[in-house]
Parts: C-alpha cells; structure tokens; sequence
C-alpha cells in the first residue's frame, strides 16, 4: 500500500521500520473521533471554497461509509498505513479517487491527532462524569438505608469514636463530587479545538477555525497554533484526575478487605463479587476489591509515563508523542471498569449491625464525649482532657467500661461530675451529640444525605 508521504523517498520503508513506528494497533480506537473531525473539516474546506462543494460533498459521503464498514468490521487496517489517519484517508482515496486526496488540504497529522484525542477524552470524560454520579447515588442509597448503624471511627486504625456508618460513607460521596467537579473542570481545557494550526505554522489557504468548532461542538480555539500541536496537558490533567479518583477508589476498596476479615467482620461480601482459592476450601477472597486497590498502581504509571515522555521534548509536535495513546486507554478502561465493579458490588454487601456497634461502644470510645460534658462544667479542655485521660487508665487498670463506673468511681476525679454525665458514655449517646455542623450525629447526617441527593440528581 502506498503511504502518502513518499515523494521525496528513494528507498521503501524498511519492515522493522514500519513495525516499530506503527500505531494503529492501538489508535484504531479513536476511528470515529478521526472521521467526525474530517468530516467537519471537509465541510469547511467546501464551504471557504478552498476545495469544490461538490468534492466535499463526495467527501463527507465517502467518509460516512468508511464509519460503517469500520463500524460493522468490514475495514482492514494497514500496519504499513502507521496509524488510523492515513488509514482512513487511504481508504477515502481508494473509495471515491481524486476527491479524496484533496481531505488533507490546511490539516497536518499533527493537529489532527490532537484533536482525535480531544475529541475521545471529551467523551469519555463525560461518561466518567456519569459513572462517578451513578456511584454516588449507589453509595448515598446505602447511607439512607443503614443510618441506624453506629460503627467505630478510626484514627491512626486505632478505634477513635463513634460514627454513623452512614457518616463514613457520606466520606466517599464527598470525594466523589471533588472528583467529578475535577474532571468537569478539566473539559473546559480538553473542549479546545487544536485543528487549523496545521504542521505547526497554520497555513496560507484561507480555512474557518471559528466553523469547525462549531460543527464539532468546541468551546474555544486554541489561540497558538505551536501550542496546539505540542500541548499534552489536557491529556495528562485527565490521568490526574483520574489517579486522584482511583485513590479514593482504592481507600474504600481497602475498606472493604478489611471490614470483611474475620478480625473485624463488619460486612460480608456478595458471594458473587468474591472468589475461592483452589486450594483452602474454606476461602473467600475479596478479590473484586483487590484489584480496584491493585489497578491504582496502573493508573499512577499511566500519568507518570506520560509526564516523563512530555519532560523536556522541544517544541513543536516529536513522534515520542505517539506514546501518549496506549497509557490514556488504559486509563479510560481501568477507571471505566473500577467504577462499574464498585456499583455493582456496594448494593450487594451485608452489614453486620450488631458487630459494628459492639466494636464502636468499646475501648473507651466515648472518653471525649466526657471531656467535653467537663467543658461545658467550666473546665478548660487540657484539664478536661487530662482528667478524663485518667479515668480512661482507671479503666484499663480495674478492667471496666466508661459506663460502669459508679458516680462515686467518677467524682473521685472531679467534683464536678454529676449523675447526668451517664447520657453521655454510651455509643449512642455519643453519635446523637455530634450535631455540629458537618458531624455525625443522624440529624445531621439526614441533612448531609438530603444535601447530597440534589447534588447527585
Ligand atoms: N500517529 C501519530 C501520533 O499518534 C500521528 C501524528 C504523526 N505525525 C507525524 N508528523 N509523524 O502521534
């Protein structure tokens, strides 16, 4: 097959050459982002009258063809054809003849590429947008459900006070709506048409950048055409935000493997959403959730694979740009994937309410909620803190609970402890009291989830 550029070649393309220089084993994925932006670019070069109507328009119809065959799996792709551009424009030419030769007018690989790119993370930065919103209502659906379950909070893994379960999940929600703001954010950055800024220079011919971003629905131009070709930013801002999302992904997987031991055992995985070992009989791996924590390192790699390929390359467009593809894919399929295994598993999973809330009323959990029942008796909260610190160690020396000690046991410490400190040790009573803003008491969890379901509509 005859490659587009050979006229100032003597020699044919050596094979290792072409395997090695090759993308379209793995650019081929952005096939309709390529013909969409040729299309509109075909339109406008009849429209400026750079090109004749009628050549456009035999264009356009060719191109339209192409999509189906491609569509339908009807096209072969070329490895001596490098990449899905001169793919597709090798088959226009070989569809309709000279018209088709006449599509590469004021366009250069280089922006096209770009906006091929562009294009495809717009899409699926959207689709992401809506998985996370999908996860969010799963996850808040949850919340409203179970908001009678106290569970231990964790500083430190070292059980800290109560919580609401409820509360804990809210967490996740909260993080998700920074990460789905993060990735609308960066559209603005990604909606950016880089076509028209050809090679490099832009050209002589007297194109319509203002048209084609309209057909293909952009919010602004890039104003530079040097930049257009060379910047990857918007690309590697997309890993960043999905790094950023995997983490949390990856904290709530964690979660998960660790509620479900034995040792703590506060929730049991769906059957479906786990496996066996082929050798313990009793086994039953999370292993759903360990590759949701494990894929995180991937997508890490993704973004510091392309922020290294980037460092230093001089301005304008170099082929070491070429590897940007393969880790942006990637990362689309992983966080895609993440994101549908979470909200398929998460309605699934039990919660075993009366181990939770055994583990939460334990190791002196509520030793705050006393310091703070001092506070409002008129103690400063270090002489607070450093008397209920030994009661605490009380406690632990005569083996009792907070709410077993007597009033006797209590005023030894302080003489300001009366009976009406009792509505203040147990779980319960801890939870109900944390009705500051933002804090865990159901009240106000009840607003959280209310708040949070107009914001995930
Ligand atoms: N396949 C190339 C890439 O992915 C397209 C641009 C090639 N441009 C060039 N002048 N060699 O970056």
């Amino acid at each position: 097959m005859k490659k587009p550029w050979t006229g100032r070649f003597t020699e044919k393309t050596s094979r290792l050459v072409e395997y090695f220089t090759e993308s379209i084993s793995f650019d081929q994925r952005l096939w309709r982002y390529d013909i969409e932006g040729s299309i509109a670019h075909a339109k406008m070069l009849g429209r400026q009258g750079i090109i004749p109507r009628k050549d456009s328009e035999t264009i356009i119809n060719g191109l339209k063809t192409i999509a189906k065959e491609i569509e339908a799996g009807r096209f072969t792709f070329s490895e001596e054809l490098e990449d899905i551009h001169m793919n597709i424009e090798a088959a226009l030419i070989k569809k309709i003849g000279p018209a088709g030769k006449k599509l590469h007018t004021a366009r250069s690989r280089n922006d096209q590429v770009a906006l091929d790119l562009r294009l495809y993370l717009r899409d699926e930065s959207r689709e992401i947008i809506s998985l996370i919103k999908a996860l969010q209502r799963i996850i808040l659906n949850i919340a409203e459900k179970n908001i009678d379950i106290i569970m231990p909070g964790y500083t430190h893994l070292q059980r800290a006070q109560p919580v609401l379960i409820s509360h804990h999940l809210l967490a996740y929600i909260e993080m998700l709506r920074r990460d789905r703001n993060r990735f609308k954010d960066s559209l603005k950055r990604i909606n950016i048409l880089p076509l028209g800024s050809c090679a490099l220079a832009g050209t002589t011919l007297p194109i319509d950048r203002a048209f084609v971003a309209k057909v293909l629905g952009f919010e602004g131009i890039a104003e530079n055409s040097i930049d257009a070709v060379s910047d990857r930013d918007f690309a590697i801002e997309f890993l960043a935000d999905s790094s950023i999302l995997v983490m949390h992904l990856s904290r709530l997987a964690e979660e998960l493997i660790l509620w479900s031991t034995e040792e703590f055992h506060f929730i049991e995985l769906p059957d479906a959403f786990t496996t066996g070992s082929s050798i313990m009989p009793q086994k039953k791996n999370p292993d759903v959730a360990e590759l949701i924590r494990g894929k995180t390192g991937r997508v890490y790699g993704n973004m510091l694979s392309i922020l290294t390929m980037m460092k230093g390359l001089p301005l304008s467009y170099n082929r070491d740009m070429q590897e940007d593809k393969t880790p942006v894919f990637d990362t689309v399929d992983t966080v895609k994937s993440c994101l549908t295994a979470l909200a398929h598993m998460l309605p699934a999973i039990r919660f075993m309410k009366e181990r939770m809330h055994e583990a939460a009323g334990k190791a002196y959990s509520t030793a705050t909620d006393i310091a703070e029942y001092l506070v409002r008796k008129g103690a400063p909260f270090r002489e607070a803190h450093e008397i209920t610190g030994k009661i605490v160690l009380y406690c632990i020396r005569n083996k009792k609970e907070l709410k077993e000690l007597s009033i006797n046991e209590f005023k030894k410490f302080s003489p300001s402890i009366a009976k009406d400190i009792y509505p203040h040790i147990t779980a319960e009573d801890s939870v109900k009291a944390k009705t500051s803003r933002g804090g865990t008491a159901p009240s106000e969890v009840r607003k959280q989830i209310k708040r949070l379901k107009q914001l995930t509509r």
